[in-house]
């Protein structure tokens, strides 16, 4: 009998573990070439994009900083509150320094627009943004990432970090949940 567990619960994978992989690979070699001789910031944007974060990470070859921030602009649910707080701060200073944010998704744009107006206030030498997936029908603030793994549908997607009331980030593909689940 088949086993039940958490893969049962997804309705399709979106993007699979080795295409992921093989993306992080290649942002990892962008990166080391655009740092080259530079001593970045990577800012990691809790929780999501832990797993992310330390995929591309590890394919880098240049000396880097890491830090994390918690800011949350959702309630557990499936939609935008459209507010953003900061739940958890840096513990590095930013001024003069050059950012890699590194996000699980963007979705409105509303989350990076506020952290990248908060690094410019505190005089940034440079900013860049890192997304695993961009959802661009969702977007309501101007926001563009510099780097991206893959674009998805306008899908609430889970797995590889990103969660549905805190579950399903530990998947190391990104799926889309049967129906059932949602709401359940
Ligand atoms: P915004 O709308 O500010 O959203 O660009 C950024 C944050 O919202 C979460 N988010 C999602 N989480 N599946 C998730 O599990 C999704 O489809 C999704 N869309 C947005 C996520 O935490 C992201 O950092
Ligand atoms: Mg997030």
């Amino acid at each position: 009998m088949a086993q039940e567990t958490i893969h049962n619960e997804i309705e399709k994978i979106l993007v699979s573990e080795e295409e992921i992989q093989k993306k992080c690979k290649e942002l990892g070699a962008i990166l080391t070439e655009e740092y080259e001789g530079k001593f970045p910031l990577a800012i990691g944007v809790l929780k999501g994009a832990l797993p992310f974060m330390s995929d591309i990470l590890r394919h880098t070859e240049i000396h880097l900083e890491m830090d994390f921030m918690d800011v949350s602009s959702y309630d557990g649910g499936t939609s935008s509150t459209g507010e953003v707080k900061i739940l958890k701060d840096l513990n590095t200073k930013v001024e003069g320094r050059d950012l890699i944010i590194v996000e699980d998704i963007i979705d409105s744009g509303l989350t990076l627009n506020y952290l990248v107006d908060l690094f410019k206030y505190r005089k940034a030498n440079s900013i860049k943004i890192v997304t695993l997936l961009d959802k661009p029908a969702g977007r309501t603030a101007d926001i563009k990432a510099d780097l991206i793994g893959f674009e998805v549908p306008d899908e609430f997607v889970v797995g590889y970090g990103l969660d549905y009331a805190e579950k399903y980030r530990n998947l190391s593909y990104i799926g889309v949940l049967k129906p059932e689940i949602y709401g359940g």
